[in-house]
């Protein structure tokens, strides 16, 4: 992994590595380019989070439509003595997709209540929602030691490659696995499967299949901040791209594809228009109706658990639900080879 900058911040506990693959402004020219070009058009999930979009979706979690935060976050603070109990002897904690990291502030008391310090390694595409977070935690956390990755996870997972850490417990939560496709979820089970010794722990957060009425109504929520968080797709386009979107001529659609079992978002154009964008020297066509496929949001059955745990090479050690079972958090352990 190529590292941009190591920053040792004014807090010695903390330090701060960011790679510069892929949160690169070419990388996402070429993804426009291609997104946009291909048919039907797509664009990846990964850049909702720039700054504004890394705020939305922290308004996003704390909405009444939006279920998986506060049921993972309930299942979560019934289980810390069962998850701490698990971890080895010092065991690091890594989290991929940290965001606020709020979520994880009852595991890391649990960890350090059990271990007295801990050496925290939070993984997130926002270096500001990063080192926020990571200064907040600092600043209640005496005996806590945060390395935070600005990264995406795959170019992270390189760098925990190359560390020889003991101990890892590795936290992936909110269902964001659930945002990857099929392939890419067994791809990166299997590389963070590779990362791992024997007596190492992986916790995923997965979102349970339920109601269509409760799915689409936790995207399309009343006061409109999951539409601002897809629509800012297309702000930022035009921030850093030079696109010439007119966002009242796009709207926020979704919904649930029962046979991929998952919820879609797209962007809408409502009119037949054409679209300049100067970063990538394009004019886009679009007819009336036509999408822009911005995000899928597997929602997973029980079966569907089982078969991709395995087909990553994991042993399931344990699943913990919610009593509605509306949310998963599946504790792994790498199955000998
Ligand atoms: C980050 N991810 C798990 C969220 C989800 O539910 O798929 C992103 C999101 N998209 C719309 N609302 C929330």
């Amino acid at each position: 992994m190529e590292v941009e900058s190591i920053s040792t911040l004014a807090d010695s506990r903390l330090r701060v590595k960011t790679s510069l693959k892929d949160s690169s402004v070419q990388q996402f020219e070429t993804d426009v380019f291609y997104g946009l070009t291909s048919k039907p058009k797509r664009l990846s999930p990964k850049y909702f989070y720039d700054e504004e979009g890394s705020k939305l979706f922290e308004e996003i979690c704390d909405l009444p439509e939006y279920y998986p935060t506060r049921t993972e976050h309930s299942i979560i603070e019934a289980r810390t003595p069962d998850i701490a109990e698990l971890a080895g002897p010092e065991a690091v904690l890594i989290e991929f997709g940290s965001g606020s990291s709020t979520k994880t502030r009852a595991i890391i008391e649990a960890f350090l209540a059990r271990f007295g310090r801990l050496h925290y390694i939070p993984v997130d595409i926002s270096k500001t929602m990063l080192t926020d977070s990571a200064h907040a935690l600092l600043r209640n956390y005496e005996n806590l030691r945060v390395t935070g990755v600005v990264s995406d996870y795959v170019t992270a997972l390189q760098l925990l490659n190359d560390q020889k850490i003991k101990n890892r417990f590795i936290i992936f939560l909110g269902s964001s696995i659930g945002n990857f496709t099929k392939n890419e979820a067994r791809d990166f089970l299997r590389r963070v499967r590779d990362t791992m010794q024997p007596n190492d722990h992986f916790l995923l957060g997965m979102d349970m299949v339920k109601s269509e009425e409760t799915l689409l109504a936790a995207y399309d929520d009343v006061q409109g901040v999951t539409a601002a968080f897809n629509m800012n797709l297309l702000t930022r386009i035009n921030r850093e791209l030079g696109g010439s979107f007119d966002l009242t001529k796009f709207r926020h659609k979704i919904l649930f594809n029962p046979e991929e079992s998952r919820i879609e978002m797209h962007l809408e154009s409502t009119v037949k228009q054409e679209v300049a964008i100067h970063g990538i020297s394009r004019t886009i066509n679009f007819e009336q109706g036509e999408t822009i496929h911005t995000e899928n949001s597997y929602k997973f059955s029980k079966e569907q658990i089982r078969t991709m745990v395995q087909a990553s090479g994991f042993e399931l050690e344990k699943t913990w639900y919610d009593q509605n079972e509306w949310f998963s958090l599946n504790v792994m352990k790498p199955a000998p080879r």
